[in-house]
């Protein structure tokens, strides 16, 4: 089965209600003829604004981040029952920011994955390695652990999407090689298939992240394993829409 392409665009802590309807009014016509899924996702207090600029076309709307309780005493968090009532699709978990920052782990990954798909909303798992992992050929063990713990107990993982995001390449402007991102892909998609059997390893959607742009999404795109981008700093501008037509 074919793999339909995604790309999803991570606005991280930039944008206002203002500037993003802008830009999504802009994005619109653009990418009318896009074969790809597309989805920006957006900082939650964005959600409504943005869902209804996006409205009528062919980009969806995403969230940064979910929290895994249905509610309580969380402060400062928010459930998958809030996101979804406000017209969330996509779900961008574990990204190497909340990690670094925010003190997530693969536990935590793995716990609002589960509250993600419990609620019907496609997450978005990022995974990769830093420099210093890279440099000391711990790249495969990372990944693995990431995957093996972040993705515990999912029952169905075709309904998962899967961002590679070497943390070297994240906002650096240093993009992994077409066959560096191709070669670490079709790793996860071999550990994918360990977990979750071969047949369904084959249908899950791996993205690839960090620094992809205009000018390089064609060449990762062509990799037989590389099914999407996840898109940081190109998709705050029209770029996005020239990502999203990689293939015209
Ligand atoms: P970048 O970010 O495209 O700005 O490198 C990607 C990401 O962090 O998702």
């Amino acid at each position: 089965m074919a793999r339909k392409a995604f790309i999803a665009g991570n606005w991280k802590m930039n944008m206002t209600a203002e500037s993003g309807k802008q830009l999504i009014t802009e994005l619109k016509p653009l990418v009318k003829g896009a074969k790809c899924e597309i989805a920006l996702c957006v900082p939650a207090i964005l959600i409504p604004a943005m869902v209804k600029a996006a409205k009528g076309s062919k980009i969806k709307i995403g969230a940064q981040n979910v929290h895994f309780a249905k509610s309580g005493a969380y402060t400062g968090e928010i459930s998958a029952d809030m996101l979804k009532e406000y017209g969330v699709k996509y779900v961008i978990i574990g990204h190497s920011e909340r990690r670094q920052y925010f003190g997530e782990t693969d536990e935590t990954v793995n716990k609002r994955t589960l509250a993600a798909l419990e609620n019907e909303l496609t997450p978005i798992v990022c995974v990769g390695e830093t420099l210093e992992e890279r440099e000391g050929n711990k790249t495969e063990k990372v990944l693995a652990r990431q995957l093996e713990t972040g993705l515990n107990g999912i029952e169905d993982i075709t309904k998962v999407v899967i961002a590679y995001e070497p943390v070297w390449a994240i906002g650096t402007g240093k993009t992994a090689t077409d066959g560096q991102a191709q070669e670490t892909i079709a790793y996860i998609r071999k550990k994918l298939g360990k977990l979750f059997g071969v047949r369904n390893a084959n249908k899950v959607r791996i993205q690839y992240g960090g620094s992809m742009n205009a000018n390089n999404c064609k060449g990762l795109m062509a990799q037989p394993d590389i099914d999407g981008g996840l898109i940081g700093g190109a998709s705050l501008k029209t770029d996005f829409a020239t990502i999203v037509n990689y293939d015209k």
